[in-house]
């Protein structure tokens, strides 16, 4: 073995000064922590607050910024989009960051923003900034990429408000074969007839010149001296190494065992962090040796450190140079590689820290293990020596056979023999989006052939996902080995792994674990079977001769967009009816809009972080503080006796007190918040927060409506409808079913978690501004909580970075806990919950379990439905009543069903209490009306379509309400979106496509929806003033969250003060402009707010007529100042109200008004599901909408198509999971998967029905904000279909259950075969 020579010794090593360049300034610090990541540098330090925080974990590419580095080697300027969340701040000292304000600003915007903007790829605009930066990235290092490229380079951003279709088609505009998108120029950007348009762009764009980009900082081009040194930065409880040699590295390994390697620090940075404990990082980035790469005749030689995306670059150069043989093992890596994480992960993360990280979830490792890999190691003792990564190689979790003063310094890859065929298998709980998820089940598989036989010399099989480490399965292999490769070898190895691979009794859905082995073993076998020369043909069973086991290539994402022209004679500047853009794209596109959490700390203010309940039902036994509040820097602690008023918020249902502000002597749901830290610092008061000792004692605790149903638990608020004779329309029925189906809850997922920030004033006033829809509430709430009268409270917020619900009562005692701290220190106080926090503590969407009895016709006519629907409420009533109203009174979706009796009962349990979520109430019960119609459709043997058709409403006489005047608009939908999607032929082609294919089938379903818009007392307040330069302030009560409110209303005043909306600015929403707001919700905002602002301008306009008529040829200017001379008001308050008796009545359905109105549309899908693993992606989504004469296309369009894929997500993707204890285990975006933008249709196509005016809302517009989170129930019902198709080659034909969401286990497990029976 060689010696490792030329050490130097630790403890000479002096911190160095960390340099930086942001954005072209060169930063200098003295004194940099090593423990801060570079998002808090970036936000906190340097006060650039465009970069934000979501998850915090790498998943949501909220904080991308993009790194830029001189390769002295390449010679080559490297630009790498990274998270910034978890990079080490120290780990990019001597490079250059670009942050989005570096990349354009509101006077001069990048054509990547500008783009961005016109397209109106945003909607809260919290994710926008993210997004900008990882497309300028790809731009920066390739001007022209292609249309894949773009959406790769965007697969590590999530956006929860616009279904991601328009930022593809804002970024496809750089694509070589992507559209221009100029109006002017692009045939398919601005096609349509006249009075129908399906170009939503707003204006034409700046061409993209990449020499106007700015100059990378010479002073780190011209020398590397930040480079060849190896530096040294010590904080209070972090060292940061980073040695220039190899010698040095393993110096430091030796004489600090404890040290950790990090590179990435995508592991590391997640490691838990015990307080007070000094740990050391030594960085393996800048170690010549483990960056090299040798490309040698059988194999490739890669340095550890090398990142996943440098291997990626090596893999294709290597790919491109050799013939196809010696490839394959190189392809089946690279292949693997794409699907690691995302761009932000694979640019930073190192293949070196994969291998050693030893995961057991781990993608890459099985095929490194069967392709034969060696592993060059060293230490400072014994010098170097490779190993094999094999069997031997992971001892256990997260354990690998070498000792901790060993280094991984290179990795060797054998190229493949002419007889080797080598191939990677994924599947994650979201297969179809194979990236950036770690969650089920990888695999890598190898065979050698004896020359030119069929006869197996070697095979190697390796999982992960099955154990506590990564498995290789020998005794498969020793089996194969020998034998020939033909039926009865796939019969008997199938059998094999079905009986004798050892699964972890801990995993969860071991079931579905047993099919992947075996569906992993057959695709691999069908695969060899189709490249091997000796192997053709030699199949007999029909089902291997037309195997075709991999799904169909997605194709290119397109989209199309139509609305209704507005009438030629309106004024051009009058921009009702088009599509403009939201009123401060420009500020979030570049990052200068302020979210709550951006704004710049005061003097003194404070943090605070919840103690919460780690039990999910129990008494509190006592409270320890002692080890929080002696940590240097912790103020205090806070608790129930802090309170000076009401330690209990109001139920929303009952106006009763309900849930306590801090809880005082029993915790009723796991996260519950029973104290909170105040500390000098957000991070030291979060982990202050968890030295709290709180002592339980244990209640029984229910978590599921069964055992709800069980333990007859349930809040008192039970709801019936009934209507007409249910047994006698039973008798008369030609069939009658029962059945029942299961909706799981569904978390918010907004970007920007809940905030609130509370500040003190004088005379005991106190301001609090909160992410919070209903400001209120929280003045309410404040005022209770502190004993103090509601006008000294005054509640702001100016946007919210998303909300769907989930920004109602939470924040409120979030605001009400803060106002505690704040009262009592007299300091402003401030409250960002991290994403696990957020997810924990804040309630989902109600799960449902509905047990139905339904009557029909031979016709599939329904003639009675019975049911009895169970929600889970969760600890507290909360919102849950009226949930429950609306799912009971929308159940019947669009079909008329003339008796029924529905019994709707609210299950008490001891989850965080169910809330508001989108839809409120609708998504469940289309989610259960539309399983009913297919139960039915299976039963009367009729066509979907034409049993949805059969039950349609025809006329107001049908409907249960008095309410929906234009009830046949659901009809024209529906005609509508059969016709644009080609319904009939599709179908034909979906079905041929069945016959011809047995492991991949494609599903079609086209459903209706019908939703209830502002199921609220509906009133609204505005205020807005004129000033003597012509400038108008608009204000009122509601709240901008990205649905374009601000907007919206922006446009109506500009419509009825006759100006350009250019004279108006709209500010914050404030409970002292414009007091006792209801709720922004129900997709009624604008119908409440925008009226209220009418009516104001409308009164305004009622002042200055008079001037006008006197003077018609003045100017807007002339007018106000000539009614200012005149002394006449220029300031006017507007309220809108409904007049009339309002609410849903259950024991007399048609009594009342229930809502405000109707609105309507129809989606039809197409989706393709692999038979084997459960995968599935969406092809084609066609959606009509009717949203009357839409205010503007832009925003309703954007509104329908993020909901739309939030139902989606709904139906088919996001699972919650609890432990036993009541925890949620899907907390971040590593387990809670929200939809992804290789999710996004295929073909995307929306379009808004013409000619359907609604009489009752603003200008005859339609609230369509959360309707087609109900079209989502068309994927589930088109995935029915595919595995339907799946079910029939096996024989087994008729109604199966399918609940929701639709996850991959629950597809697999339904397309019944022989892998399934074996199991
Ligand atoms: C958001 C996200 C998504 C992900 N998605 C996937 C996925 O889809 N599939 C998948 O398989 N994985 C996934 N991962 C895991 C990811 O692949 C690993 O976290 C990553 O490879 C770690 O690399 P790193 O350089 O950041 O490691 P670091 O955190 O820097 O280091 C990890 C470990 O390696 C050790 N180490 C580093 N270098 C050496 C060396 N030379 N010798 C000895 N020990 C060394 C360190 O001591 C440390 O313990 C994901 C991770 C994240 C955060
Ligand atoms: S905040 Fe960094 S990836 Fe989500
Ligand atoms: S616009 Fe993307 S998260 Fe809101």
């Amino acid at each position: 073995m060689d010696t490792v020579k030329n050490y130097v010794e630790v403890d000479q090593l002096q911190p160095d000064e960390f340099v930086l360049f942001v954005n072209g300034r060169k930063i200098v610090d003295k004194c940099v922590d090593p423990e801060m990541n570079l998002l808090i540098y970036i936000r906190r330090k340097l006060g650039l607050r465009g970069s934000k925080f979501s998850c915090g974990e790498g998943g949501c590419g909220a904080c991308t910024v993009m790194l830029s580095k001189y390769d002295h080697q390449q010679k080559k300027i490297l630009h790498h989009a990274i998270n910034a969340c978890y990079t080490p701040v120290c780990s990019v000292h001597g490079m250059a960051i670009t942050t989005v304000e570096g990349v354009g600003s509101t006077t001069k915007l990048h054509p990547v923003q500008e783009r961005l903007a016109k397209y109106h790829g945003l909607q809260c605009g919290f994710c926008t900034p993210g997004m900008v930066k990882s497309m300028y990235t790809l731009l920066r290092n390739n001007t022209l990429p292609a249309v894949a490229d773009i959406e790769m380079a965007l697969v590590g951003n999530l956006c929860r408000c616009t279904g991601y279709r328009p930022i593809l088609q804002a970024f496809n505009t750089f694509a070589q074969n992507g559209c221009c998108g100029s109006p002017s120029k692009c045939g398919c950007a601005a096609t349509g007839s006249e009075n129908y348009n399906s170009s939503l762009v707003t204006g034409e764009f700046a061409p993209y010149n990449e020499t106007q980009e700015p100059i990378f900082p010479s002073e780190l081009q011209l020398n590397d001296h930040f480079h060849r040194k190896t530096v040294f930065f010590a904080g209070k409880s972090v060292v940061w190494i980073r040695p220039t040699t190899l010698a040095e590295l393993l110096k430091y390994k030796c004489d600090i065992p404890d040290a950790i390697l990090v590179l990435g620090n995508a592991e590391v940075g997640f490691m838990p962090k015990p307080i007070g404990i000094q740990r050391t990082l030594i960085s393996v980035s800048h170690v010549p040796e483990m960056k090299q790469v040798h490309l040698l005749e059988s194999s490739i030689k890669l340095g550890a450190s090398i990142t996943m995306a440098g291997m990626i670059d090596v893999l294709n150069e290597r790919i491109n140079e050799l013939p196809r043989v010696p490839n394959r093992v190189y392809q089946a890596i690279l292949d693997m590689l794409y699907s690691v994480g995302d761009n932000q992960i694979r640019n930073v993360a190192g293949i070196g820290s994969h291998i050693m990280t030893a995961s057991p979830l781990s993608d890459i490792n099985p095929l490194l293990m069967v392709a034969g890999v060696t592993l060059n190691i060293a230490s400072h003792k014994d010098g170097f020596h490779t190993l094999p990564m094999n069997k031997d190689f992971y001892t256990g979790y997260r354990k690998t056979i070498l000792s901790s003063d060993q280094v991984l310094v290179s990795l060797s890859i054998p190229c493949s023999k002419e007889n080797e065929y080598c191939a990677g298998y994924k599947v994650n709980k979201y297969v179809h989006r194979r990236d950036k998820n770690i969650d089920i089940v990888s695999c890598g598989m190898r065979v050698l052939f004896e020359w030119n036989t069929d006869k197996v010399e070697e095979m190697s099989i390796c999982f992960s996902g099955m154990g506590p480490t990564i498995a290789m399965a020998t005794h498969v292999s020793d089996y194969i080995v020998g034998r020939k490769w033909n039926e009865d070898l796939l019969k008997d190895v199938m059998q094999i792994l079905s009986e004798q691979f050892p699964i972890s009794s801990q995993l969860r859905m071991v079931e579905y674990r047993k099919t992947l082995l075996q569906s992993f073993f057959f695709k691999f076998f069908i695969k060899v079977m189709n490249e091997h020369c000796t192997l053709k043909n030699i199949v007999k069973s029909p089902d291997l001769r037309r195997p075709s086991v991999t799904m169909t290539k997605k194709m290119p994402f397109t989209g199309t967009q139509s609305y209704q022209c507005v009438p030629d004679l309106q004024r051009k500047t009058e921009l009702v009816g088009r599509p403009s853009m939201n009123e401060s794209s420009f500020a979030l596109v570049t990052g200068e809009a302020v979210f709550m959490d951006d704004t710049l700390s005061e003097e003194g203010e404070l943090f605070f972080a919840m103690v919460t309940s780690t039990h999910a039902h129990a008494n509190i036994v006592s409270i320890d503080t002692s080890g929080a509040t002696s940590l240097d820097g912790v103020i205090c602690y806070i608790g129930a006796e802090d309170v000076p008023g009401l330690n209990s918020l109001k139920s929303p249902s009952s106006n009763e007190p309900e849930e306590e502000v801090f809880a005082s002597k029993q915790v009723v749901c796991y996260g519950q918040c029973i104290g909170g830290i105040v500390a000098v610092d957000p991070k030291l008061a979060s982990q202050a927060a968890k030295l709290v000792k709180v002592q339980y004692e244990d209640l029984p605790h229910i978590l599921t409506i069964e055992d709800a149903i069980h333990a007859n638990s349930y809040h008192p608020h039970d709801k019936h409808i009934s209507v007409g004779n249910v047994t006698s329309a039973f008798d008369q029925s030609d069939y009658v079913i029962e059945g029942e189906i299961y909706l799981g809850g569904q978390s918010h997922y907004y970007m920007e978690t809940q905030c609130c920030i509370v500040k003190p004033g004088e005379n005991g006033e106190i301001t609090v501004s909160a992410t919070c829809r209903n400001l209120t509430m929280v003045q309410r709430a404040v005022a209770d909580t502190l004993a103090i009268p509601i006008n000294k409270v005054t509640c702001k917020t100016r946007r919210l970075g998303g909300a769907f619900g989930g920004k109602f009562e939470f924040v409120t005692s979030q605001a009400a806990k803060c106002a505690v701290a704040a009262k009592r220190l007299a300091k402003p106080i401030r409250s960002t919950l991290t994403r696990d926090t957020d997810m924990q503590f804040i309630g989902t969407r109600h799960p449902v379990l509905a047990r139905y009895k339904v009557g029909f016709s031979k016709q599939g006519i329904l003639k009675v439905l019975q049911a009895k629907i169970f929600l889970n409420g969760g600890c507290y009533t909360g919102r849950s009543v009226n949930v429950m109203e609306q799912l009971l009174a929308t159940l019947h979706n669009t079909y008329n069903i003339p008796v029924y009796e529905i019994d709707g009962i609210l299950c008490k349990t001891n989850l965080p209490s169910c809330t508001a979520m989108r839809g409120f109430g609708a998504p469940q019960s289309m989610g259960i009306m539309e399983t009913i119609i297919d139960h039915v459709t299976n039963e009367c043997g009729f066509p979907s379509e034409k049993v949805r058709e059969r039950n349609m409403y025809d006329g107001l006489s049908d409907s249960l309400f008095q309410d929906m005047p234009d009830v046949r608009n659901i009809r024209r939908c529906w005609i509508e979106c059969l016709k644009q999607s080609d319904y009939y032929n599709l179908q034909k082609d979906v079905d041929t496509f069945n016959s011809s294919f047995r492991w991949k089938k494609r599903g079609i379903a086209i459903t209706p929806v019908k939703t209830a818009i502002g199921p609220l007392p509906p009133h609204g307040g505005a205020l807005v003033h004129i000033y003597l330069d012509g400038s108008v302030l608009l204000s009122h009560g509601g709240i901008e969250m990205g649905q374009g409110l601000f907007t919206k209303t922006k446009q109506i005043a500009s419509r009825i003060l006759g100006i350009s909306s250019d004279y108006i600015h709209i500010t914050e929403t404030s409970t002292d402009k414009v007091p006792n707001s209801i709720q922004t919700a129900a997709s009624s905002g604008t119908d409440l707010f925008g009226s209220a602002v009418k009516n104001a301008c409308e009164i305004l306009m009622g002042r200055l007529n008079p001037f006008i008529k006197d003077n018609p040829n003045g100017t807007w200017k002339e007018w106000v100042n000539i009614a200012y001379q005149n002394r006449v008001s220029l300031s006017a308050t507007g309220h809108f109200n409904y007049e009339g008796k309002f609410g849903f009545d259950c024991d007399d359905p048609g009594s009342s008004r229930a809502m405000y109105y109707f609105s309507y549309g129809a989606g039809c899908c197409e989706v393709e599901i692999d038979c084997l693993t459960g995968d599935h992606y969406i092809r084609q989504m066609n959606i009509v909408i009717d949203s009357g004469n839409s205010l503007n296309p832009a925003l309703d369009i954007g509104q329908i198509e993020g909901a739309f894929m939030m139902g989606y997500g709904y139906y088919c993707l996001e699972e919650l999971r609890y432990s036993p204890k009541g925890e949620l285990l899907t907390k971040g975006p590593g387990m809670y998967k929200i939809p992804w933008i290789s999710d996004t249709p295929r073909r995307f196509n929306v379009s808004l029905l013409p000619d359907a005016p609604n009489e009752a809302g603003v200008f005859s517009a339609r609230g369509v904000g959360e309707m087609t989170v109900m079209i989502g129930v068309s994927v589930l019902m088109a995935i029915k279909y595919a595995v339907a198709a799946a079910r029939s080659d096996e024989g087994v034909r008729g109604y199966f259950r399918l609940d929701a969401p639709s996850t991959p286990e629950k597809i697999r497990l339904a397309c019944i075969d022989d892998i399934c029976n074996k199991i």
